[in-house]
């Protein structure tokens, strides 16, 4: 692998400037390009004092940090990516215009240079359809925040070449991430396996079983995950989540397990879209008392148990179509979204017959192709095996 090579980040937003800051402090040279020169000047300043807040704690010395900030050079000019050797892509999810800064961005850089993108939802071989060379299209799918969330989604598409997908994870396993390789399919690992943790949730609200405060006691206090699903999704805004929800059901072809909820798209449409709107599932306006959860142990126990067998089958299910290895499944939960466990190695803890049996009760319950076993559940339970 070649050390310190120059890396290119376009888009300076939310993602892109701190996957800038992740290349600058591991001592790459990079360009960080933005169409908006005002967004460029606001990542600017924030990417200061980022790292001037990490000299005050401690953690960086002010030579390292100043070396690092000196390393980004910021502009509006895509003739800047001249050099690079890896550019990584943070724009806005759209297709037409990703296509479009692909392709010129082809034109700018040399024969060897990998094109990276962090989209969440698109896929990648459609966005390398439009490159001379697609062999060099790569997904490198990061977590908010980019320098403090360990895991980095690798994503070859169909037209990937094996030197560019070995490369690409050399380089972001030198930035000290934790990367697993995932198929070009929606969602990828995290975005894909992790849909019942809301999803399920919100059915459980709409049936009256509990409310948002139970429910989120339920996952932290007896499931030992550090946010609950209401919290959560308030935390990330409802829009957003919505949003990446109805994208992974089309592009699921509507498969009904993936069915987004009324409750979140009101919540969304009133504008209670979380913390950022100080209003969500909860009202964060100052001086209002957070409701009080109802702590029943065998109603929270019911709870948490039919979340988490949902899960369960998300990641056996992965596992089953080869998304991903059972290895990467498991860290892309604990690295990417600090799930407690992994869910294939909790599966096992919980005995693999428990997990179906829950299951066929739940689909004969409902009748909903929703709560249909991944026929690799069905499969290792009868012959008697584990992950
Ligand atoms: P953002 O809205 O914070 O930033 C996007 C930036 O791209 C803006 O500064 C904008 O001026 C710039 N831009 C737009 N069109 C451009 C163009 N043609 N050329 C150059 N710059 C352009 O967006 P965010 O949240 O950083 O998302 C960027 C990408 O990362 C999207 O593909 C998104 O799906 C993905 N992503 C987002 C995550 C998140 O939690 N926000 C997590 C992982 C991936």
């Amino acid at each position: 692998m070649k050390d310190l090579i120059k890396v290119g980040v376009l888009g300076s937003g939310t993602m892109g400037s701190g996957i800038a800051q992740v290349a600058a402090q591991a001592g790459h040279q990079v360009a960080l390009v933005d169409i908006n020169a005002e967004a460029l000047e606001k990542a600017k300043n924030s990417l200061y004092k980022i790292m001037m807040r990490l000299v005050e704690k401690g953690t960086w010395s002010e030579q390292f940090a100043n070396e690092a900030f000196g390393r980004i050079d910021f502009s509006v000019d895509m003739n800047d990516f001249a050099g690079c050797e890896m550019i990584i892509e943070a724009i806005v999810e759209n297709i037409e215009v990703k296509h479009a800064v692909f392709s010129k961005m082809e034109s700018i850089v040399g024969e060897n240079c990998i094109l990276a993108s962090n989209t969440s939802s698109l896929s990648i071989a459609s966005i390398g359809s439009v490159l001379k060379n697609p062999n060099r299209i790569i997904g490198v799918h990061f977590f908010n925040p980019a320098p403090l969330m360990p895991l980095v989604e690798i994503i070859p598409a169909v037209q990937t070449s094996d030197e560019v997908t070995q490369v690409t994870r050399e380089l972001v396993d030198s930035w000290k991430k934790v990367t697993v390789l995932a198929k070009d399919t929606p969602g990828f690992i995290v975005n894909r396996v992790a849909r019942p943790f809301y999803g399920e949730a919100l059915r459980i609200y709409e049936e009256g079983m509990a409310d948002f405060a139970t429910i989120d006691w339920a996952m932290t206090e007896l499931g030992g995950f550090r946010m609950g699903p209401f919290t959560l999704m308030d935390y990330i805004g409802n829009d957003v989540n919505y949003t990446v929800t109805e994208t992974v059901f089309a592009a699921f072809y509507y498969d009904p397990r993936y069915k987004p909820s009324f409750t979140q798209k009101r919540h969304s449409e009133a504008g209670y879209l979380g913390r950022k709107s100080g209003r969500g599932y909860y009202n964060y306006a100052e001086g209002v008392e957070m409701p009080e959860p109802i702590k029943d142990i065998a109603t929270g126990e019911q709870i948490k148990e039919r979340i988490l067998v949902m899960l369960m089958n998300e990641a056996i299910d992965a596992l089953f179509l080869n998304i991903a290895s059972k290895e990467d499944i498991d860290l892309a939960m604990t690295k990417g979204v600090n799930y407690p466990k992994g869910l294939l190695q909790w599966a096992n803890e919980m005995g693999l017959g428990n997990v179906l049996a829950k299951l066929e009760n739940l689909f004969q319950e409902y009748g909903e192709d929703r709560y249909r076993p991944s026929p690799l559940l069905r499969r290792m339970v009868k012959s008697g095996s584990t992950f």
